[in-house]
């Protein structure tokens, strides 16, 4: 498993949760490991899920966090260097949950 990958994907839902809880779960398929960082913090519109990939980018709405945008990019990268993905489900307001699958 990639330490540095979730290590960010953590970093991020501490980082971006005020109220509420932050929960990581690792489940071993036949083919495949799915490791899920699921936050109640501020969630990401569906406009900007597409691009919060991007090296850089980072919402107007966490200006005020200290960041340079650039976590999601390089674990992306390492992921997918790995055979494996990542994708993202998030409501605005509500939370999000990052899923990283990596060949077992
Ligand atoms: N769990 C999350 N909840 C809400 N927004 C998120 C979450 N994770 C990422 N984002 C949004 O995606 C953007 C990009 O995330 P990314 O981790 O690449 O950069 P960052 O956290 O701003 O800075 P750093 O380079 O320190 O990781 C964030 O700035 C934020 O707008
Ligand atoms: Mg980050």
């Amino acid at each position: 498993m990639d330490g540095r990958s979730t290590g960010d994907l953590l970093d991020n839902a501490i980082k971006y949760t005020e109220h509420g809880s932050i929960r990581l779960s690792v489940k071993a398929y036949e083919m495949f490991v799915r490791i899920d960082v699921c936050d109640t913090g501020i969630g990401i519109s569906e406009s900007e899920q597409a691009q919060i990939f991007s090296r850089f980018y980072r919402s107007r709405e966490v200006s005020e966090q200290q960041g340079v945008g650039i976590g999601l990019y390089l674990s992306r990268e390492i992921i997918s260097s790995e055979g494996g993905y990542m994708k993202v489900q998030s409501e605005l307001g509500k939370g999000s949950v990052f899923s990283v699958f990596l060949p077992g």
